[in-house]
């Protein structure tokens, strides 16, 4: 049986369109758009009404960069699929792209049947992964193709992280060029690791073992010179490239060079850089802690390159690197030195969110905020326009948007499976009221009407942003 629901009076924003117009859902796609009281729009007959006069309606929230469960230092992020998809639904992001690991020794594969086994029944809404590439070889050079034939068509290398996850030049120079030939996507963690360790071990010796010294060890030149790198083994293996987590306004800079040179470069920011600062890292009795991610937060003063870099297109979009852990006993473990400290933030719930603020701040407009938070992550891995955009055909993953609710972001009220928020007590204008996942209200009216198990798995195709 068929069941359709029509979405009435809203504002329908899209990254290219804001206009007055009624959704009509059907068996969970987009079935049409009507300029709203239109006769074509007045025509669209279904089960149920949903009325969204005063809202926005929008597309559900691409975050192109989750770690739930990801295994650092000792320890695992706290949230889980199951927490952490309930959160992004909670949030407005109806699809995450997570990143399945592979441990040095093993295979692709090995790596991508375990987060498969993870998320499998788990997940409140669709899911799809990248792959992260720890060991470069004949093999794994071998096991991309298949993993680009059946979906995961991007693959993260790091030049940071030594003895973990870190790739060299040559091993990164070989996954480039086999990317450039089978169409996969490499995204880079663009820190010279090398170097960094060198420093870490240096300020440790000092007796620098508060958490503001991981900012401090972790220079933005080391950012920009490993981007810098990065671009030009990608433009000597041809291959497109996108890298991750920009902090640096150099980063920036480099990324903006390579991109007015005609290359298919990318670079992808996050809340975190936005809206925090060095000042976070700085706080005292250890809470600092709180705010150690990799890249670091900067100096405020990086803000403005960051938001530029929105406005101008070199950098195209915003996830958040959603990797929580908690203070109690999980940042805890780098009391007395920072480098022990588990790299990652909380934010899969707030992205939105902060980024409608933005809006309301004047760094971006509101289709840009839309482009940036659901189009191009979609388009940039191959999900579009099935998600990230309304349009006949699309799946009704749709976000009614109170754009004048108020809120304060709180531990209190969030729910990521953390016992902290890196935006704690930040007034933000605007809220998630309802969510729909290909046509099933998973938020309902600010309630969780959703359950484990609904979303799937979502097979994506290549890069659909090269020039
Ligand atoms: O600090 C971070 N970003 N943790 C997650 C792993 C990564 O490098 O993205
Ligand atoms: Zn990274
Ligand atoms: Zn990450
Ligand atoms: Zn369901």
């Amino acid at each position: 049986m068929s069941s359709r629901t029509v979405i009435r009076g809203g504002l329908v924003i899209t990254a290219s369109d804001e206009i007055h117009a009624d959704v009509l859902i059907e068996d969970g796609r987009i079935a049409a758009l009507a300029a709203s009281g239109t006769p074509a729009a007045r025509a669209f007959t279904a089960d149920r009404t949903i009325d969204a006069t005063g809202k926005y309606v929008i597309p559900g929230g691409v975050d192109a960069h989750t770690h739930m469960e990801l295994p650092f230092g000792g320890t695992f992020a706290s949230d889980t699929f199951e927490t952490g998809t309930r959160a992004a639904a909670w949030g407005g992001t109806t699809t995450v792209v997570d990143f399945a690991v592979q441990s040095v020794g093993h295979s692709l594969r090995e790596g991508l049947d375990a987060w498969h086994a993870k998320a499998e029944g788990n997940c409140a809404v669709d899911y799809g992964f990248h792959m992260i590439v720890s060991d470069v070889n004949a093999e794994t050079l071998k096991e991309m193709d298949l993993l680009v034939e059946e979906g995961v068509t991007s693959f993260k290398q790091f030049m940071a992280y030594p003895g973990v996850f870190y790739s060299d030049d040559g091993q990164i120079l070989r996954a480039m060029q086999r990317s450039a030939e089978n169409g996969g996507l490499i995204m880079m963690h663009a820190e010279n690791g090398i170097a960094i360790d060198v420093l870490v071990e240096q300020a440790l010796a000092r007796g620098e073992t508060d958490p503001r010294f991981h900012g401090e060890v972790r220079k933005a030149l080391l950012e920009a010179e490993a981007t810098h790198r990065a671009i030009r083994l990608a433009q000597v293996a041809g291959a497109p490239l996108y890298v991750v987590h920009v902090s640096a306004t150099e980063a920036v800079a480099e990324l903006a060079r390579a991109r007015d040179e005609g290359l298919n470069v990318f670079g992808e920011t996050c809340p975190q850089y936005l809206f925090l600062s060095t000042d976070n890292l700085a706080e005292p009795d250890f809470e600092g802690a709180k705010y150690v991610c990799s890249t670091p937060l900067r100096p405020k003063e990086h803000q403005a390159a960051l938001w530029r870099g929105l406005r101008t297109n070199d950098l195209q979009v915003v996830s958040t690197d959603h990797c929580p852990f908690c203070f109690a006993g999980q940042k805890e473990l780098g009391r007395g030195d920072f480098s022990r400290i588990p790299n990652g933030l909380p934010g899969v719930e707030n992205r939105m969110d902060l980024l409608h603020q933005a809006v309301l701040d004047g760094h971006i407009s509101r289709r840009r905020w839309i482009e940036i938070a659901c189009a191009t992550p979609a388009r940039m891995f191959g999900l579009y326009p099935k998600k990230g955009t309304l349009a006949p055909g699309a799946d009704a993953d749709v976000v009614i948007y109170d754009p004048a609710a108020e809120q304060v972001i709180s531990a209190d009220t969030h729910h990521m499976n953390v016992d902290y928020s890196a935006y704690e007590g930040t007034r933000v204008t605007g809220c998630v009221e309802t969510v729909l996942s290909r046509g099933v209200p998973v938020i309902t009216g600010r309630e969780y009407t959703g359950h484990a198990g609904h979303g799937v798995y979502t097979p994506r195709s290549t890069c659909q942003y090269l020039t």
